[in-house]
């Protein structure tokens, strides 16, 4: 999730020959923060080719743009195109060196991306070998010496056939933008999953990754589709597929004012965040599902060897953090057959747990700053466990202060309740769950491959849950003025239940509990009496018939049932006064895509009770403090 701007403009025709081409791109980086903020730079190329390149990048947090801009008072007066990128980093650290635009060894072309280079590992390893010198940790950098070698190989073909070669040669996710001196008053562009936006007007041509960027150059924009490249030159558009056949390019044209722009049209961040929690989940799956149909996790730098000698995994957290480590607690028992214990962070601290080197101490927290769950990661490197991180922000305390490190990658997440996080979180702890069992051998070849074959069709099937969204919207304002509602969920739908009354309790101010289905008998089902709303995840689980009995008790004390089922279980749906649809799917899989209406339930009865979603009362986003 980074931001992408670029421009290429005449210069000023008066008489002056100045350009506005690094104000621009200053002022649209600005407004794309909200994608990232780990680094911002910018490469400015022309008018003449004899000009060369010129780059500035900084990397100062909340900073980083600041200290770009004072570093571009150094920045040539005149240029005929210049590229931009704030980053949120996934491959390698949020440092200078990693940072955006990266350059090719001459320094005469810079590149910006968003997206992963799948293979990016084994191109480096090809590209050193040949005498390239790769200055960055980042996935991004093999893009730009690829097409130093496809213009080496090959000048006649130019920039934009050295673009098209050196995309021949990749895996994965990209939207990039693409300078060189020798052609100074171009910018090529290429697209394969990660969005991109272009504009013409009078002298200009510009692109970016999202409508706010250019928004003060115009309303009309050209949207490039998956497997397209663009030639930009001042005043024109070529659009083309990758065998360079010519496109007529889709045509917008938005009505936006910038602050709903940089919520791409939604009425808020939480509806936004929530939308692009299919590409959290895919992002998050790439390039660690390899074509083989095995798991590669790499980057956490742990053997096979140190994976089989773990005897006990235990899963530390907080909120929605916490609920995703017991929703994979599950998968790790079943599939990888190792104990897992599970504890609330700010409880484990004080608790004087048990401990040892055979101990994999999982903290999971999206923000990778809370401090309990610091503190417990702490404590475990203290007592010699090994402690591994999952989080959603590269380099933040916890990555820093542990002994691994898995990234989720869904972008920043600027609403204060936790979605796409979360739903990231929940991906990469089930691929954490199927690695342990592929290096301990638990899982036959065969079971993990139709396993990950699941897993490749998840983020489809989120965004069918969200399809849904007005239909969960009609239930919402069902029970609207209900003063408090039950969870129920039983195994994995447990967790799920704890998540929908979390998420509605922190938006809708409601008194909202969720218990395990099978511990209604056990007392909570004296708060049951006529009227009570009771949501039930009542999936496809192997005990979904113990679930439908647990129905039939609450039912049978007169409370309203809404169930949420998969789509057609007519069965299900019989017992409900209300459903929330969603696809099936693997049932460890299924709080993926179960916790999808309890988020939009949420949601959309906080708005109806004219509340900010955005910024629940008395909430941080980050939680610095015990
Ligand atoms: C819920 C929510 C919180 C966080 C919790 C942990 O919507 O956002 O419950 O999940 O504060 O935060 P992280 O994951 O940053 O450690």
């Amino acid at each position: 999730m980074c931001g992408i701007i670029g421009i290429t403009r005449a210069p000023v025709g008066d008489g002056s020959g100045r350009s506005d081409v690094l104000e621009v791109l200053l002022e649209g980086l600005g407004r794309l923060e909200y994608r990232g903020y780990d680094s911002a730079g910018i490469a400015l190329v022309g008018p003449d080719a004899s000009d060369g390149l010129w780059r500035a990048r900084a990397a100062n947090g909340t900073r980083s743009l600041k200290d770009l801009t004072k570093r571009a008072e150094d920045a040539p007066e005149l240029s005929s195109a210049g590229i931009g990128h704030t980053r949120w980093a996934t491959h390698g650290g949020p440092t200078e060196e990693n940072a955006h635009p990266h350059v090719d060894c001459s320094a005469g072309l810079a590149l910006v991306h968003n997206g992963i280079i799948e293979n990016h590992v084994e191109l480096a390893d090809e590209l050193v070998a040949a005498g390239h010198r790769l200055r960055s940790e980042t996935d991004t950098e093999v893009l730009a010496h690829l097409i130093e070698v496809a213009v080496s190989d090959h000048p006649e073909i130019g920039l934009v056939g050295a673009v098209r070669a050196a995309l021949g040669r990749v895996r994965g996710a990209f939207s990039l933008a693409v300078v060189c001196s020798d052609e100074p008053d171009l910018i090529v562009a290429a697209r394969r999953v990660s969005p991109l936006l272009m504009g013409v007007t009078g002298d200009s041509a510009f692109l970016a990754s999202d409508i706010p960027a250019i928004l003060g150059l115009t309303r009309d924009f050209f949207v490039l589709e998956d497997d397209q490249m663009a030639e930009l030159r001042p005043g024109s558009l070529r659009v083309t597929n990758f065998e360079g056949e010519e496109i007529d390019p889709q045509r917008i044209t938005v009505d936006w004012d910038l602050e709903a722009a940089r919520k791409d049209g939604y009425d808020d961040f939480m509806s936004k965040e929530m939308h692009e929690q299919p590409k959290a989940v895919a992002d998050t799956l790439l390039d660690r599902l390899l074509p083989d149909g095995t798991l590669s996790l790499d980057e956490m730098h742990i053997t096979n060897a140190e994976l089989r000698a773990v005897n006990k995994v235990f899963i530390v957290a907080c909120g929605s953090s916490y609920h995703a480590g017991l929703m994979a607690k599950y998968s790790i028992e079943h599939w990888a057959r190792i104990p897992v214990e599970i504890d609330i962070a700010s409880e484990f601290i004080y608790r004087d747990p048990v401990l040892d080197p055979t101990t994999l101490v999982i903290g999971v927290s999206q923000s990778g700053e809370t401090a309990d769950t610091r503190i417990a990661m702490e404590e475990a490197r203290r007592q010699g466990a090994k402690v591994l991180v999952i989080t959603n922000v590269v380099d933040s305390s916890m990555a820093r202060g542990s002994d691994a490190v898995l990234y989720t990658r869904a972008g920043p997440e600027i609403g204060v309740a936790a979605t796409k996080t979360h739903l990231a979180q929940i991906t990469a702890l089930e691929i954490l769950a199927l690695y342990l069992a592929q290096a301990r051998q638990a899982l036959s070849p065969h079971d993990a491959r139709v396993l990950f074959e699941q897993m490749g069709v998840l983020p489809d099937k989120v965004a069918l849950a969200l399809e849904r969204s007005a239909d969960v919207e009609a239930v919402a304002a069902t029970y609207r003025d209900s003063p408090s509602f039950m969870f129920l969920g039983r195994q994995v739908g447990y967790p799920v239940a704890l998540e929908g009354a979390l998420k509605l309790k922190e938006l809708s101010y409601l008194r909202a509990e969720g218990f395990p289905a099978g511990e209604l008998k056990h007392g909570p089902i004296a708060l049951v009496e006529p009227g009570t709303v009771v949501i039930g995840v009542a999936t496809r689980t192997p005990i979904w018939e113990k679930m439908m009995s647990n129905i039939t008790e609450v039912k049978s004390r007169g409370a309203t049932v809404v169930l949420v089922a998969n789509d057609g279980d007519e069965e299900t749906a019989r017992q409900a006064d209300a459903v929330l649809w969603v696809p099936e799917t693997e049932y460890l899989f299924a709080p993926i895509i179960d916790v999808v209406p309890m988020q939009l339930f949420a949601y959309h009865l906080a708005r109806l009770h004219g509340l900010d979603v955005d910024r629940p009362r008395n909430l941080a986003k980050v939680v610095t403090v015990e």
